[in-house]
């Protein structure tokens, strides 16, 4: 072992190591939580002076992290959090937790990683280790994060710094496999760094799986999204054929489940939501476009899953004709906005496109949701209505767009007028129902 390694070994082993965390979001704030737990002294840094000041005053503003949690780690002084990042030249241990979204066009927008780079590169010295976790193409660390780092502070990665990759799999809202005990695969742009980016993170998460390179390390967190958006839009495809057919195409799926194997079972719905299944594998597809190959499954599934919200408006059109309503006027209750049960995540949430088709059709819309207390769009904005079972009898039509344990599914059924249910929420009570069309 070099010098350098041993003792940057010898810090992260007896967790003397100081870490940073540049991103205090769904992702950086939970694992800022759990290496401070480990006995590491962490400092988040975030630009955003909101999230800095409650995290300072112990308050989460993260569903996974609860503030009982936070609270304590921020008193004995493990967790401190800031929007200074000169404070990275006083950390052994970086981890970037940046987000990765789409720009308008559809291209990934890479600002935010590169912007983090500039920041760290300015303060990047000897024995210092540095993962990122954010999902991106494969050869995002080497070519952009490596490049800027050796160019501007002139040392070299796998002998003064050590730069890996490990992408963040967390499933928000999930309570059985969490950043602390979900396998973490780790790959370095040398074996040293991955062995020292391995030692770090195996001080505080249960597990870690070595891989040789960043460029593995990038493509196996795009293979696991890849495969939830391919599948989620075989399924998709199979409701918009079995409507054609008239069968009913939950009954199929639960029919095939009873395979004991070779089969998954995946469950149509609305559209795809969230940070990660909608967009992460269209970073993949822009890669490959640069490499002259269309990745065919990415684009078709894309196709048919970003269709599926037409298709919800299509079937409250439908069910409003048979009742002699348009849905021009009509007065539509769209029921949850989060992009999957439980959550009060909205990004990208199927919820937002309907809603926008709706109003695009002149409908009348509000929409009910017991976490998310407003929605902002460019073109317009709503407040979750407080009185849930005047706002279903008012409603012509009631939407099932996600479907929160939460609600009394049997009241909404008796209550309602019409249903659309994209989630099969109502389940067999649904079925065969002249008021409820389901997907
Ligand atoms: N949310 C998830 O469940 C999830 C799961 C797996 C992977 N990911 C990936 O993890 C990454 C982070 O996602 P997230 O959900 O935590 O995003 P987020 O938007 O919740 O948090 C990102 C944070 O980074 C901050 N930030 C922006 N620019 C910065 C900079 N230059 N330096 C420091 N901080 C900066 C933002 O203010 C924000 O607080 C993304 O690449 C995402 O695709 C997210």
């Amino acid at each position: 072992m070099t010098d350098t390694k041993t003792k940057l070994a010898a810090k992260l082993k007896s967790r003397q190591a100081r870490m940073a965390v540049l991103g205090q979001g769904y992702v950086g704030l939970p694992l800022a939580v759990v290496f401070a737990q480990a006995g590491f002294e962490v400092t988040g840094i975030d630009p955003d002076a909101s999230k800095v000041e409650a995290i300072l005053r112990g308050e989460s503003y993260i569903g996974d992290v609860a503030s009982d949690e936070l609270a304590p780690l921020v008193k004995s002084g493990k967790i401190k959090a800031s929007t200074d990042f000169s404070l990275l030249k006083e950390a052994d241990a970086v981890s970037i937790c940046v987000p990765t979204p789409l720009r308008k066009t559809g291209d990934p927008d890479l600002s935010y990683i590169l912007e983090a780079t500039e920041d760290l590169a300015q303060h990047l010295h000897t024995g210092m280790v540095i993962v990122l976790e954010s999902t991106t193409y494969p050869g995002t660390t080497r070519e952009l994060v490596l490049t800027k780092l050796e160019e501007v502070s002139g040392l070299k990665a796998g002998e003064d710094f050590f730069l890996a990759f490990s992408p963040e799999r967390v499933d928000h809202g999930r309570e059985d496999w969490t950043t602390i005990n979900m396998p973490k695969v780790i790959g370095g742009i040398t074996p040293a760094c991955g062995e020292m980016a391995a030692l770090w993170y195996g001080q505080a998460l249960e597990s870690v799986v070595p891989v040789s390179s960043t460029e593995v390390a990038e493509m196996a967190k795009l293979l696991e999204n890849t495969f939830r958006m391919v599948n989620i839009g075989l399924v998709n495809e199979m409701a918009l054929m079995c409507d054609r057919l008239g069968v009913d195409v939950w009954e199929v799926i639960e029919a095939a489940a009873t395979k004991p194997f070779g089969f998954m079972k995946f469950t149509p719905g609305p559209g795809l939501g969230g940070h990660c299944i909608p967009i992460d594998p269209l970073y993949l597809s822009w890669k490959l476009k640069s490499l002259n190959y269309t990745a065919r499954f990415i684009e078709l599934a894309s196709e048919v899953n970003t269709n599926m919200p037409r298709h919800v408006v299509d079937k409250v059109q439908d069910i409003l004709n048979e009742a002699g309503k348009s849905l021009n006027g009509s007065r539509i209750l769209v029921l949850g906005a989060a992009y999957k049960p439980d959550v009060d995540d909205v990004r990208e949430s199927p919820a937002l496109d309907v809603i926008g088709l709706l109003r695009e059709k002149k409908a009348d819309v509000s929409y009910h949701d017991p976490f998310i207390a407003k929605i902002d769009q460019d073109d317009w904005a709503l407040e979750s209505i407080t009185d849930l079972n005047a706002g279903i009898g008012d409603a012509d039509c009631v939407v099932i767009i996600t479907d929160h344990s939460q609600y009394d599914y049997e009241a909404i059924l008796d209550k309602a007028k019409l249903i659309v249910d994209s989630r099969n929420a109502l389940g067999e009570a649904g079925r065969d129902n002249p008021k409820v069309v389901r997907l």
